[in-house]
């Protein structure tokens, strides 16, 4: 099996079997818990994070890729005229859907490596979700993500800066220029997982260079969110 592919499964067995635990990070809980002050910039910065993505205006039919247990499709529901969110993890979306008010979320469990949509969407968001694409399925991916959009279309991510601080103190981050890297689950199993670290400037010019044009923000230590649509159709 090439050895992405043998990544990709490994990272869905990794974030079904943590999806319980999942929110632990989020929260800066057990292992993930950085001390007052680090906690504190995390929450200020996940505070920017929610702004930004207000000040995007998601709206219409939204569509969010790898929802996860639904950090981020709670800040999209109040916004959607109608909101589908896409996992490969069936424990992730049950833990999703159990939250208050998202009952009117249409939640499918899908592989997004392999998943095309059946209609085009307003609002693309993914949260956390490219750094886990390898780097030979990332152009793949934003003609997935292409696929997505109605015209006019818009696209909000967001995901981590490179900071030992934002994962578990046991954890430790691959050298750079490595695409995967090891995580563990609270009772110490290991999964070697996909992990890419984008730097702002770079990936505005690879997805430039892609047809998209994106403007994308770092805040101080944790996080790159950016927001873009489609300047060309994709010459394939
Ligand atoms: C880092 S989490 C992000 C979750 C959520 N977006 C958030 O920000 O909290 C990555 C998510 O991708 C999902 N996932 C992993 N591999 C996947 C795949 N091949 N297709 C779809 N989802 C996948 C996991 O189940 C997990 O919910």
């Amino acid at each position: 099996m090439p050895v992405d592919d043998l990544a990709l499964e490994a990272q869905l067995r990794y974030y079904r079997e943590r999806a319980p635990e999942y929110d632990q990070w989020f929260l800066r809980q057990g292992r993930y818990d950085r001390g007052s002050e680090e906690n504190r910039l995390w929450f200020e910065e996940v505070e920017e994070l929610r702004a930004a993505l207000r000040d995007a205006a998601p709206g219409g039919d939204v569509l969010e890729l790898a929802c996860g247990t639904g950090i981020w499709t709670a800040e999209l529901l109040p916004f959607a005229r109608r909101l589908t969110a896409v996992d490969a993890s069936p424990e992730m979306i049950e833990l999703n859907r159990g939250r208050p008010g998202h009952d009117a979320v249409r939640f499918l469990a899908a592989d997004l490596f392999t998943w095309r949509p059946e209609r085009t969407h307003d609002f693309l968001f993914f949260g956390f979700w490219l750094s886990h694409v390898p780097p030979d399925r990332f152009e793949a991916f934003w003609e997935l993500a292409e696929s997505c959009l109605a015209p006019g279309g818009r696209v909000f991510w967001i995901d981590s800066r490179r900071n030992p601080a934002s994962t578990a103190r046991d954890h430790e981050l691959s050298p750079p220029g490595a695409w995967t890297l090891t995580r563990k689950l609270n009772d110490g199993r290991e999964f070697e997982i996909v992990k890419v670290f984008h730097e702002p400037e770079s990936l505005e010019e690879r997805l430039g260079a892609l047809g998209w044009s994106f403007e994308i923000r770092a805040t101080e230590h944790f996080f790159l969110h950016g927001l873009g649509s489609r300047t060309s159709e994709h010459a394939s």
